[in-house]
């Protein structure tokens, strides 16, 4: 009954101000931004198609790390984002984290436009090598196990790490192509100083990449897993890693993010 009434209060809600904001909030401005706003989400749901957001806060932006004054990294393209993408505070605590441990060898799970990848590279070591491991498009069904239907459309790209390629820093960047259950990681055994894991979201790929990118660590390594708060497949393996096994006992949350991090 309870359901059946807050259904009904909310189905009302709706219909009140969709009619409001299709017949006098025409006029207004805000209204119109709204109408825009939905579009976008519904042209993004029906045809995976990601028209350009609407930003309707012009007020300047800051930061904790401006506030402070201890942004001590550059960035490129940190408030080109949207699906898919890490955060612009996520970016940035990411590209200060790299800005401080100066890693030399870093691994990547999960390219798309190469937006992280690039700005890890503007961050790190002159000599440093960033691999990142993508997905292409024409293995999506050939898969070791099954990725999530909501991020096929992050695999379905024409080119993997358009935010890099070309850019004067790309020399550090080398990319390599697969599966991550199935790429092989021996090579990189023992090497890797930092590591962001941000491939399929599925429960398996992420205990998958998770092993896979524990035994490329050097001790003392960090690992990044992107997404802990946002898919369910991610929280519940790093949960269960974090109370089943024992190397996982420092894993960290790191607040006003949804990254999850971990020295090895
Ligand atoms: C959310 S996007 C990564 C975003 C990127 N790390 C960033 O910060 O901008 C996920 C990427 O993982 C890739 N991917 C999905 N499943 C994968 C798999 N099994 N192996 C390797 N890459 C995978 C997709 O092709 C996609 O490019």
């Amino acid at each position: 009954m309870t359901t059946f009434l807050d259904n009904a209060r909310l189905y009302l809600g709706v219909l009140k101000r969709v009619g409001r904001t299709m017949t006098l909030g025409l006029f207004g401005s805000n209204n119109r931004q709204e109408l825009l706003a939905l579009y976008n989400i519904y042209e993004t749901k029906t045809n995976g198609k990601e028209s350009t957001p609407v930003d309707p806060f012009i007020i300047p932006k800051t930061d904790i790390f401006e506030l402070l004054g201890n942004d001590s990294a550059v960035y490129e393209g940190v408030y080109e984002c949207g699906f898919g993408h890490t955060t612009e505070f996520e970016l940035k605590v990411i590209s200060n984290l790299v800005k401080k441990l100066n890693p030399n060898r870093v691994f990547e799970i999960g390219t798309f436009q190469g937006r992280t990848t690039l700005n890890i590279a503007l961050n790190c070591h002159p000599d440093a090598i960033i691999t990142t491991l993508d997905l292409p498009s024409s293995e999506l069904d050939s898969t070791k196990m099954e990725i999530e239907e909501g991020e096929i459309r992050y695999v379905t790209k024409d080119i993997s790490g358009e935010r890099f390629i070309g850019h004067p820093i790309a020399y550090k960047i080398k990319q390599v192509f697969g599966d991550s259950a199935t790429f092989p990681f021996e090579e990189y055994t023992n090497s890797i100083d930092l590591a962001f894991i941000d491939g399929s979201h599925a429960y398996d790929y992420v205990l998958n990449d998770s092993e896979k990118v524990f035994n490329i660590m050097r001790p003392g390594g960090l690992i990044m897993w992107h997404d802990y708060t946002n898919w369910p497949g991610v929280w519940s393996a790093l949960n269960k890693l974090y109370q089943s096994d024992i190397r996982y006992v420092n894993i960290k949350h790191i607040g006003g993010t949804s990254i999850a991090m971990l020295k090895v």
